[in-house]
């Protein structure tokens, strides 16, 4: 019998792990395309509604098959009343992100279909999911605030629900420009999918143990807090608003780079020379900055930007213009990654799909260096 490899791969880099049909990140031509479809070219011309239908079925859905799809979306809006009581039930102070991670799982545990892996009965969860997670969010935004919980408007699109959800009065008059409602929908897009990345490997890897939906999404939002990956948006925002100051700017740069610390926002395992997605969210950024006088966020980024492409040429991923952004629409910090998971989500689903259409056991191999056998001490 021939040897396993024994070549150590740090993080997995450069391991090809499986094939994917979702999504291709093509860090030579800073592209990515979903299903084929190039992501600039989606938000410019679908919704994020239309793009959940793309990563679920694998093609653009035709005029009736997204008035049924946005129908379906719409009826699962209201969680059972127990989901709401329990996210009620947990400290305010916790990390929204645990919130989310925790509803997802008594989501779970009311679902009354036996799991199975059928490729309808996943669509179905993760339907539900899909509609659901933005309520919950909604809801834990609003409780922290003190606020009460606005339910959601089957009558709404799915960003204008959302928001009115958020920022609204409860009497469902618009409170969003359309400038927010397009660049909210535009950071839902970008941030959809994006190939074998930490969370959606985590959410394949549980599938392929034959567990379900509901774990595999559980422990998906736990890979996604972490601030090497989804969390970074959080932190991109705390950067800034400890900047404050655009004179200040340049001196905080050069001092992070200095003490040789990860400026959140910047660099990707992927994309050595910039992310595909940055200039889309970017242009969406500065159109918010204009409408909400936010020129001041705008000198920091860019020079932010500057000093890290002189210093390092690391260049931004899209965390670094979606966490001002979400900003400028009132988002509170602690929600960006909530609000990138109500993205992912359709992401995750697809490759939970794809991982059951050809499932294998992910489990890789491990070159021990502990100490070498011995026997537990003897007392007598
Ligand atoms: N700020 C400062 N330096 C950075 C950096 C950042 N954001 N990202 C990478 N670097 C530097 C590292 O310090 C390292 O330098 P060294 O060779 O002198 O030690 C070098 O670039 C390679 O970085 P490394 O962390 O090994 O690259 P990676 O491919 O493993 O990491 C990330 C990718 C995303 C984890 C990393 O860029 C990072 O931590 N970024 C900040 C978090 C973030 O924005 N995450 C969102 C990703 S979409």
């Amino acid at each position: 019998m021939s040897q396993p490899d024994q070549t150590i791969r740090k993080g997995l880099a450069g391991v090809v792990a499986d094939t994917t049909a979702v999504s291709k990140v093509m860090p030579e031509t800073n592209s990515l395309t979903y299903r084929g479809y190039a992501v600039e070219d989606l938000a410019e011309n679908a919704s994020f509604l239309e793009v959940a239908y793309l990563l679920f079925n694998g093609e653009l859905p035709s005029e009736e098959e997204l008035a049924e799809f946005e129908r379906e979306e719409r009826s699962l809006r209201q969680p059972d009343q127990r989901v709401l009581d329990a996210v009620a039930s947990l400290p305010t102070d916790c990390h929204p992100m645990d919130v989310l991670r925790t509803a997802v799982s008594i989501i779970g545990t009311l679902d009354p279909e036996h799991f199975t892996t059928d490729v309808e009965h996943i669509r179905r969860a993760g339907l539900k999911l899909f509609a659901q997670l933005p309520t919950v969010t909604a809801f834990d935004i609003r409780r922290r605030r003190g606020a009460e919980f606005i339910a959601p408007d089957p009558e709404k699109s799915y960003s204008e629900n959302f928001l009115s959800m958020v920022f609204g009065d409860g009497e469902g008059s618009p409170v969003n420009s359309e400038v927010d409602k397009k660049a909210f929908d535009t950071s839902l897009i970008l941030y959809a999918e994006h190939s074998f990345n930490a969370s959606t490997f985590t959410a394949r890897l549980i599938s392929s143990t034959l567990s379900d939906t509901y774990a595999a999404i559980a422990g998906a939002i736990g890979a996604l807090k972490g601030p090497l990956h989804g969390g970074a948006n959080e932190f991109v925002m705390h950067t800034m608003l400890e900047i404050d100051d655009p004179a200040r700017a340049a001196d905080w740069m050069a001092e992070a780079l200095d003490a040789k610390k990860k400026v959140m926002g910047f660099g990707h395992r992927v994309y050595k020379n910039g992310d595909s997605r940055v200039p889309t969210m970017e242009a969406q950024f500065r159109k918010l900055a204009e409408e909400h006088d936010g020129g001041r966020w705008v000198e920091i980024y860019d020079t932010m930007a500057k000093v890290m492409d002189e210093r390092t040429g690391i260049k931004p991923n899209l965390d670094f213009p979606a966490g001002p952004a979400y900003y400028l629409i009132g988002f509170d910090v602690e929600f960006y990654t909530p609000l990138f998971v109500m993205a992912r989500v359709t992401g995750w689903i697809a490759h939970v799909v794809e991982q059951f259409s050809d499932n294998a056991l992910i489990r890789p191999l491990s070159a021990y260096d502990g100490p070498e056998q011995r026997e537990v001490p003897r007392t007598t």
